[in-house]
């Protein structure tokens, strides 16, 4: 597909809905002690794994993603292997959730998946009393359920994925799981499990969870920062455009891409106007005359999934962008750090690598050219982007993979002017 500039943006969007709270409402509502309902879940590829799997282990749906009624039931052992395709969180949730299930289970994934270090959950699951063998560190997985106890764990990555793993065992363990060394990731499942009235405290950045009955969910899922991010980055680089984003996610352990961009001196706002358990709001974004920072490693895991984006908004600023300290990028859906760099270099631009980021300086033109997305939705929309602000347009190999978590993206593309 070639993705042409255009000449003026103006638009008003709703997101998709959030693709890391339709994971974690879907597992939750599953242990709850009675029917949940959930409104407005995210219809994509990584979201319809998780939902799959939990209904091939004896949960009961009923209605749609608009509308889905829960049912929650005693979880058995099937003999089929559940397929968590693309999606890290899957695997990753999943396993912590059926760590405490009496049963063998075995967890599988696509290429790009069985390349994701699973070690990091496998290690304090098995401390809780989980058996896990896997292949090397990686998928597949193979987990014996067992009755866990509860473990003072320190986490050595800044992971939501990991943190939320271990807290979803804890929450049917015997005695208090401590965590420890979270740096602020994303925070959806605590928020989910207090509205939930769960046994969950979080003190200093000290996270304490015991085992829980949660209460039944009625909950309707914000827009998707993530998925936002792609439109906020055209709206500052483009010379005339203005983009307003509403009913979108504002968790402050979302946004670091918004406060990294602030510090670039983006022509950018936003207001919050509900907060139940999420913050919810509104975001105006326009053409912006940006200036080059070192990006705040405290700020790198509340960007996490936006970090690629720094690269265009580096190259159309003033002075010099460095990113560091992102080496959990070469962990990603596709070796991140590579995806960008090499595709960038590809047409034309000069950046340099580093182990853990990029430097990159101001003031470059993105003439045209093609690229390779590696089957990585976030490289497929953020070079979709590139080649709207492009002066010849870039033509993109394959994108498909933005099914994963955003299936509308092209439709909201061609929909920029009114
Ligand atoms: C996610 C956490 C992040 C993020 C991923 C979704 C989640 O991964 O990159 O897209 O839903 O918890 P890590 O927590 O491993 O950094």
């Amino acid at each position: 597909m070639k993705i042409m500039p255009v000449k003026r943006i103006r638009a008003k969007l709703i997101m998709p809905p959030d693709k890391s709270i339709t994971h974690r409402v879907l597992i939750l509502s599953s242990m709850a002690k009675d029917k949940s309902i959930l409104y407005n879940l995210l219809n994509a590829d990584d979201t319809k794994r998780t939902y799959n799997i939990l209904k091939s282990l004896g949960i009961k749906f009923k209605g749609d993603f608009n509308k889905l009624e829960v049912y929650p039931k005693t979880i058995k052992e099937i003999e089929k292997p559940l397929y968590c395709g693309n999606s890290g969180t899957t695997a990753r949730l999943i396993s912590g959730y059926l760590s405490s299930k009496n049963g063998l289970f075995v967890l599988y994934g696509d290429k790009s998946l069985s390349k994701r270090p699973m070690e990091r959950i496998i290690t304090p699951l098995e401390m809780m009393g989980a058996k896990i063998d896997s292949r090397k560190g990686y998928l597949p997985l193979i987990i014996k359920g067992n009755k866990l106890k509860g473990i003072d764990y320190t986490l050595p990555i800044p992971s939501a994925q990991l943190k939320s793993s271990i807290i979803l065992a804890a929450l049917n363990s015997e005695e208090k799981t401590i965590i420890k060394g979270d740096k602020n990731s994303r925070d959806h499942t605590e928020r989910l499990i207090k509205q939930m009235n769960g046994k969950i405290d979080v003190k200093n950045d000290v996270i304490y969870v015991e085992k829980s009955v949660l209460e039944p969910l009625k909950y309707s899922i914000p827009g998707d920062f993530s998925s936002a991010a792609f439109f906020i980055t055209l709206a500052i680089l483009h010379p005339n455009a203005k983009i307003i984003i509403d009913n979108i996610n504002l968790n402050p352990t979302r946004i670091g891409f918004l406060k990294i961009l602030e510090k670039m001196n983006a022509n950018i706002s936003y207001e919050i106007f509900e907060s139940n358990p999420e913050p919810i709001g509104r975001i105006i974004a326009e053409s912006s005359n940006l200036k080059g920072i070192k990006i705040p490693e405290k700020l790198i895991p509340n960007a996490i999934d936006e970090l690629p984006l720094i690269a265009l908004v580096g190259l159309k600023s003033e002075g010099r962008t460095i990113l560091k300290n992102a080496s959990e990028l070469r962990v990603k859906e596709s070796d991140r750090i590579k995806s960008v760099v090499s595709n960038l270099k590809n047409l034309g631009i000069e950046i340099e690598e580093l182990k853990d980021g990029f430097v990159i300086d101001g003031k470059q033109d993105i003439v045209g050219g093609k690229i390779k997305t590696y089957n990585d939705h976030r490289i497929a929309m953020m070079f979709s982007i590139a080649g709207l602000i492009s002066k010849e347009g870039i033509e993109i190999d394959n994108v498909k993979s933005v099914n994963i978590s955003f299936p509308t993206f092209f439709k909201y593309i061609e929909h920029l002017s009114f």
